[in-house]
């Protein structure tokens, strides 16, 4: 059995999770303060009333699972300047705005892997062939490139691939070697197991339900296994990890880590899973965020 670990990234200056309850969640995002839902929060508010009426945007979901809009309550840039410090000394430098599927352009939970990321890459002392799949705005990509990896980037959506790339200059990054790919996630690793392609590594966190650029249909619970099989296609021999987030909600980290502790079985290493969990500010408490499975060879 794996492991189970409650995985705080608590080494963000730029964010923090201020507060949360009655379904909602009170965040920082650099210069200001956003108020969005959080089904999971069902307990109530610590923070006076006050203070999250002083947010300057709240996000008004409609009955669709992601959709809503935005109601801006005080100025807000149409984008502006996050950092994250990584342990490598350099620090992530990047945008961020609101989307309208209510996100910002990062997920701050998963900086957690992006430390353990930096750290694998350092202690190879290699330049390992890192592969970054639904990688949105490119954060992880570009983590692991600061940390000397050699990076492709897989995402369906061309504005996300086109934000990364912006990334990538903002963190001083421009002249890493990072490949960006617009294509599904699926049919790439296809293509690359059959043209002998090997990676030392690989990160992915996909999304419930997504489309690839040619309308390609991306279901986790059935795409996942098959992902996996292919990926496991393009190990090299000795990988140094394998990183599986999950956000969907009915996802349980056992069946995750089940799932990449078999396509793993030939290698030795170690797995471990649990939670992405964020620490609020108001009460200490925990927000869980995904599951995930991380296989190491350490
Ligand atoms: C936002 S990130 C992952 C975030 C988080 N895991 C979630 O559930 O929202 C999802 C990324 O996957 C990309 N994506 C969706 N379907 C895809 C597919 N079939 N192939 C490649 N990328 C895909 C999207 O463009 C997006 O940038």
């Amino acid at each position: 059995m794996p492991t189970f670990t409650f995985l705080e990234a608590n080494r963000w200056q730029d964010y923090e999770l201020l507060d949360s309850g009655d379904g909602l969640k009170l965040e920082r995002f650099g210069k200001y303060t956003f108020a969005r839902p959080e089904s999971q929060a069902m307990w109530s508010r610590a923070l006076p009333q006050s203070v999250w009426d002083n947010a300057h945007g709240v996000f008004i979901p409609t009955g669709e699972e992601s959709g809503g809009h935005w109601q801006l309550k005080k100025r807000v840039d149409e984008q502006w300047e996050m950092n994250y410090p990584l342990p490598t000394q350099s620090n992530l430098r990047f945008n961020v705005m609101t989307t309208p599927g209510r996100h910002l352009g990062v997920f701050p939970e998963v900086a957690a892997h992006w430390d353990f990321m930096a750290d694998s890459i350092q202690k190879a002392g290699t330049k390992p062939n890192v592969l970054n799949l639904f990688g949105y705005t490119g954060l992880a990509s570009l983590a692991a490139a600061a940390a000397g990896a050699s990076v492709t980037h897989v995402d369906a959506s061309k504005k996300s691939v086109s934000w990364a790339r912006e990334n990538q200059e903002l963190s001083g990054l421009g002249d890493r070697p990072i490949r960006w790919i617009v294509e599904d996630a699926l049919k790439y690793v296809q293509r690359e197991a059959k043209r002998g392609v090997k990676y030392d590594g690989v990160i992915l966190d996909p999304p419930k339900f997504g489309r690839g650029p040619k309308g390609e249909v991306w279901e986790v619970y059935k795409s996942l296994p098959n992902l996996l099989d292919e990926i496991r296609q393009c190990l090299s021999d000795h990988p140094l990890f394998v990183i599986v987030t999950v956000y969907a909600v009915r996802a349980s980290a056992i069946h995750v880590a089940q799932a990449v502790d078999e396509m793993m079985r030939k290698y030795k290493g170690t797995l471990d899973s649990g939670e992405l969990v964020t620490r609020e500010k108001s009460k200490n408490r925990l927000l869980s965020q995904a599951v995930y499975a991380r296989w190491s060879s350490k």
